[in-house]
């Protein structure tokens, strides 16, 4: 069979599309592209080919590309200057002779007025690539990750309550395992060109619906501190974050509290056949384990 390749296989979503990949096609049908090869030597040791290729460079991308059907781009890092990224990855698919690219914006309506710095502008540049580019292609629409709800709300909530610029804005939070595992459903099936998948994870929370269930994993009462944005930052910097990190988490809280993430579940369940996993599931995971 053609070849699929997965862009980022060194990094979490990268890594569990090739993972789940595996479970469905022969490893011998399977490519990762990585900066460092050697870090993928878990999956190379799996029988994944592993080829070296960096976003920056467009000719190693091409001769990467070699021989492949289709390819998943795995969206590249805030703030690294996406676009000239994406394009090259594009063109490079392009000249090589890929067929076919699945991509993961964030889950951005067209209506919506709501700009994430470095994230909702440069994933639109990607579609308009993709469009023109002729090729076929997939649209994987990502909602914030459940992993990155103790970024957002910072330091040890069960100690210090769960802070938030005020709003009653949810978010159907998605794990990336769900996400990578519909990402090879649709890599590894016909019939998913031209689709556009918007993947929300389980029923959408609020913070105040978080900090309910911090308290009931903590056995005791976990405010809900609702403050200013400013309030928010102060927060985040004193848990640790650099003043940058805590802006672009702030970016994330407007866009929860402007309704941006709180749509309907649905594409995520049939794609992968059952419930996503809940987000009190993975926070009682993560802040379960630091009680015992
Ligand atoms: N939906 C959300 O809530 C959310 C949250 C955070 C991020 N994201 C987006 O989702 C993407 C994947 O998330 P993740 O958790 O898998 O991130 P991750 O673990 O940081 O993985 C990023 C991957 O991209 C690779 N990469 C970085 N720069 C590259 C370049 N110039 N050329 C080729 N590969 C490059 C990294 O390689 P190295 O190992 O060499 O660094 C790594 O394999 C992120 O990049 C970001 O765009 C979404």
């Amino acid at each position: 069979m053609a070849k699929i390749l997965v862009t980022g296989a060194t990094g979490n979503i990268g890594r569990a599309t090739l993972q789940h990949l595996l479970k469905r096609l022969p490893a011998s049908d399977l490519v990762g592209l990585a900066r460092d090869p050697a870090k993928a030597n878990d999956l190379a040791a799996a029988g994944i080919q592993i080829r070296q290729g960096d976003y920056f460079d467009h000719d190693g991308l091409v001769r990467a590309f070699e021989g492949v059907e289709k390819l998943m781009l795995v969206s590249a890092t805030a703030f690294t200057d996406r676009n000239t990224q994406h394009n090259n990855a594009i063109s490079a698919a392009r000249q090589a002779g890929i067929k076919h690219i699945v991509y993961m914006p964030i889950i951005h309506d067209v209506e919506s007025a709501f700009i994430l710095p470095d994230i909702t502008e440069q994933d639109l540049f990607v579609e308009e690539q993709l469009k023109a580019s002729g090729l076929a292609y997939t649209l994987v629409r990502h909602p914030p990750f459940i992993e990155s709800i103790p970024f957002y709300i910072g330091g040890n909530p069960l100690e210090t309550g769960v802070h938030a610029p005020a709003g009653a804005g949810k978010a159907g939070y998605a794990s990336r395992d769900d996400l990578a595992e519909a990402h090879a459903i649709v890599l590894s099936e016909e019939g998913h060109a031209g689709k556009n998948y918007t993947l929300y994870g389980d029923a959408a929370l609020s913070f105040a619906d978080i900090a309910k269930i911090m308290s009931d994993i903590s056995g005791k009462t976990v405010p809900y501190v609702a403050g200013t944005d400013e309030d928010y930052v102060d927060h985040l910097i004193a848990a640790g974050l650099p003043e940058p990190a805590a802006r672009f988490a702030l970016g994330w809280m407007q866009g929860i509290n402007a309704g941006e993430w709180g749509g309907k579940a649905g594409d995520l369940e049939r794609l992968i056949g059952r419930k996503p996993m809940p987000a009190d599931e993975f926070l009682r995971t993560h802040y379960g384990a630091s009680q015992a």
